[in-house]
């Protein structure tokens, strides 16, 4: 028996097979491309997604000689709170506006001017961002009146392949609670918030908790991947409740960081929580249960915009291994250079579509080494941030698990356990998102009882990393006050030279 992942993320696809014993029997990736048409604006196009979802799943059959009867049921998970909207034949209307677009800070403001914080609160439990999908769907009614006009439904990235595989419009409770138009509390859309902002309740796909059923694979859709016509797929989640569930985070005392594209620091709740000052995002959990997470909108996309962008432009000179072996060879500190890394804006803790990335304090004794290390050390403090918001909430940190493609280099693994002042794992299974899928699977199949049931028999801890003592525990400590004190320095300046861009 066998159980398949699938996660729609940012920059590709990853599918993993997983047997019923947990274990991942293998996987493929693919990449699509994302489109920057304006500073701020962030695209992809849906049928990129499916393009590449369904040759992915094709090669992973033929790859693994695997019988498609034997794949019982699959799971989705994807970026959270993209806006993928189609017309009544089905039509992609527009490219996806992505999680990362900051383009909506009007649409906020009059969201927040509407409502009113609590109101909003009292609704979704969480306050407008410009990442949210509902600011995104009054950009589209005030800014492509002509595509708003032809909205038949709605769906976020994973939904989208859902729709695909399926013909079903279905979401799940985790993913919906990043549209700002879900009642989180009682896991259900709002009613009060689609009425407020005049959002057609019959566009939102239904919603499912995470390892129900959604729907069935089509004839169509398993010609095109050569997947068993009627296999089950299950609701899934949204990539950060999909990662917790990949790293075994479901229940309290443990965090889960995840250093992909975002960084995300994330804590499991038995019950409904809201931070009073909507620091935190709250959100449904896939378990059933809840969960806080703050984010941040670059983490390894700074390291991969080093890398690429800066260091390569275009050729391959030098690859990820030797500018982390460069950075590992300068101190920890980086000789008093600090990055600060808003290079898409900032969602925690400072909502700031306008902040921008930056060293400070370079001097003629720096190298590029002491810059890749700032990189490291100045995306570790920003997720510090997001640290110190859930510890203030009283909220148990005993452990805290790294998952996503930085959490691949040691380096970084240890500077986020000197930076955070606390041991850091990895467990058996890096591909996180893509796992709890294929676990949400297996649930709902009906291999495990649930998802703490299956998290406890398949998630082992296989490495940690401690912090090395208190001296660096020192210097990082003041270092992240300098670095907490210069965005409220710049701040103005920030916004100013978004003026003029
Ligand atoms: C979560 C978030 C990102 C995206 C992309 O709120 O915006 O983590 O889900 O990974």
């Amino acid at each position: 028996m066998y159980f398949l992942g699938i996660d729609l993320g940012t920059s590709a696809v990853k599918i993993i097979l997983m047997n019923e014993a947990g274990e991942v029997v293998d996987g493929v990736s693919k990449e699509y491309p994302i489109y920057y048409p304006q500073p701020g604006w962030s695209e992809q196009t849906p049928e990129d997604w499916w393009n590449a979802t369904k040759d992915g799943i094709r090669e992973l059959i033929v790859k693994t000689g695997v019988k498609n009867e034997d794949i019982k049921a699959i799971g989705l998970s994807g970026q959270m709170h993209g806006l993928v909207v189609l017309d009544e034949n089905n039509q992609v209307l527009m490219p996806a506006i992505l999680w990362n677009d900051q383009r909506t800070q009007e649409e906020c403001d009059y969201i927040t001017r509407t409502l009113g914080k609590e109101r909003l609160t009292k609704y979704t439990g969480n306050k407008a961002l410009t990442g949210f999908t509902a600011p995104k769907i009054l950009w589209v009614k005030k800014h492509r009146p002509e595509v708003y006009k032809k909205i038949k439904h709605i769906l976020l990235p994973k939904d989208y392949i859902r729709f695909k595989l399926t013909g079903e419009y279905a979401t799940d409770v985790s993913d919906a609670s990043g549209t700002l138009l879900f009642d989180v509390k009682n896991r259900r859309w709002s009613k009060d918030m689609l009425d407020a902002l005049d959002i057609p309740y019959d566009w939102m796909p239904k919603s499912y908790e995470s390892t129900e059923i959604t729907g069935y694979i089509t004839k169509e859709a398993a010609d095109l991947t050569g997947l068993k016509e009627g296999t089950i797929v299950v609701g899934g989640g949204g990539d950060q409740a999909s990662g917790a569930v990949g790293t075994g985070t479901v229940k309290s005392g443990i965090v889960s960081v995840a250093l992909g594209t975002s960084g995300v620091v994330f804590a499991s709740q038995d019950k409904y929580v809201v931070d009073e000052e909507n620091r935190l995002h709250s959100f449904c959990h896939a378990n059933g249960k809840w969960h806080v997470m703050g984010v941040m909108l670059s983490a390894a996309a700074c390291l991969k915009w080093w890398v690429d962008e800066i260091n390569n432009f275009g050729k391959e000179s030098v690859t990820y291994d030797d500018l982390l072996g460069e950075a590992e060879r300068v101190k920890a500190g980086s000789g008093g250079l600090i990055f600060l890394p808003y290079l898409m804006g900032e969602r925690t803790p400072h909502s700031d579509p306008y902040a921008r990335g930056c060293f400070i304090g370079l001097n003629m004794t720096h190298n590029r080494g002491h810059m890749t290390r700032a990189i490291l050390e100045g995306v570790a403090f920003g997720l510090r941030d997001s640290l110190e918001i859930i510890k203030g909430l009283n909220i148990p940190v005993n452990e805290v698990r790294v998952s996503g493609g930085g959490a691949k280099s040691k380096l970084w693994r240890q500077i986020l356990a000197d930076v955070f002042g606390v041991r850091v794992d990895m467990v058996n299974a890096t591909e996180g998102p893509a796992f709890g899928a294929a676990i949400m699977a297996a649930v709902g199949y009906g291999v495990f009882k649930d998802v703490e049931e299956a998290c406890e028999r398949i998630i082992r801890v296989t490495e940690s990393v401690y912090p090395v003592g208190e001296d660096i525990e020192q210097q990082y400590n003041e270092k992240y006050k300098l670095y907490k004190d210069l965005y409220y320095l710049l701040k103005d300046t920030f916004k100013k030279i978004s003026e003029s861009d």
